[in-house]
């Protein structure tokens, strides 16, 4: 079984204090690559609680991880939602939480699942087959605006007004239902020399959409917070700048929320940090980005839950 190659991995696990850590989330699970690095590191008595909203990737992972015994448990749900998800679990706090967020090969290279312009599938790109909207209802009944603002938003596309006209034209002959026939529109729009560029950009701006990416991870962050125990770290590797700018943000919100006025000789709003940001932001080296070529995008921040 071929499987999701992951990124930063000795990085995580260092990150991650998996020498003590006994409990540590791994809310992307994916194909379980990073969640096997963490058992490998693990004491023998620690365990990991996997998480993905795809189910498809719950069960390959569980599949691959059998052999660790009930010191791995996968759950399907959104984090998003993470709070409800492990309460129902009876997990109270953990020693390190995980997120490599977007999207696994193996979910990009799978046709039905419609998130790739390299495969010929159904416009879908939920990575959880019961939320409503689909890219398809995306494509062919927002506003010309509403589109373009997301091909803008999400993709930083430029040729979004060409890109946009030739959507709203052709969906008035015919409604758009295939991954290669919006690739064909948006090829057909576009200058030749940019094309695979801006098709990776449309198909990804429809991507975060349509998994309200970005809302999942802002509601993520402060409940993964209150998740941590205290010196518990909080890892996260994002492969877009709007997500990277949301966890930067977050954790120096998080690091310094005083908002007394500059010159308070002393602070009296009573608003103490609840994380430490520690080191800079981790980039792949340039051997792993010629052997792992998603992960050129990759950015990775850690922050520790600091002693209440
Ligand atoms: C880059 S892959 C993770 C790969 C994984 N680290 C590995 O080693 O195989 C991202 C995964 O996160 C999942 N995902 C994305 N957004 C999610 C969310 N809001 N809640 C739960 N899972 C999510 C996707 O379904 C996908 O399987």
């Amino acid at each position: 079984m071929q499987y999701h190659t992951p990124v930063l991995v000795k990085e995580v696990v260092a990150a991650l204090k998996t020498t003590t850590a006994t409990a540590i989330m791994d809310v992307t699970l994916g194909d379980g690559g990073h969640s096997l690095a963490l058992l490998e590191a693990m004491r023998e008595d620690a365990w990991v609680l996997g998480m993905d909203q795809d189910e498809d990737a719950i069960k390959r992972a569980q599949a691959r991880l059998a052999g660790y015994g009930n010191r791995f448990r996968a759950i399907q749900g959104n984090f998003g939602n993470l709070v409800s998800h492990v309460a129902a679990l009876g997990v109270k706090e953990v020693d390190g939480i995980l997120a490599d967020l977007g999207v696994s090969h193996l979910q990009l290279n799978e046709a039905r699942k419609g998130f790739s312009f390299m495969t010929s599938g159904p416009l879908d790109m939920r990575m959880n087959k019961n939320l409503a909207m689909t890219a398809e209802t995306a494509v062919n009944e927002l506003s010309e605006n509403e589109l373009a603002d997301i091909i803008r938003a999400y993709g930083e596309e430029r040729q979004v007004k060409q890109i946009v006209r030739a959507i709203v034209s052709h969906r008035k002959i015919s409604r758009i239902k295939t991954t290669d026939q919006l690739a064909a529109i948006v090829q057909s729009a576009i200058r030749q020399k940019d094309a695979v560029k801006s098709l990776a950009r449309v198909f990804q701006s429809l991507r975060i959409f349509t998994n309200k990416e970005l809302d999942s991870l802002r509601q993520f962050l402060p409940q993964a917070v209150n998740l941590l125990k205290s010196s518990g770290r909080l890892v996260i590797i994002s492969y877009h700048s709007l997500e990277d700018r949301i966890v930067k943000d977050f954790f120096r919100q998080e690091a310094n929320p005083c908002i007394c006025p500059k010159d308070f000789p002393r602070c009296v709003c009573g608003l103490e940090p609840r994380l430490k940001i520690i080191g800079k932001l981790v980039r792949p080296s340039e051997d792993e980005v010629f052997r792992i070529r998603t992960a050129r995008s990759a950015r990775m921040r850690i922050a520790e839950k600091v002693q209440a």
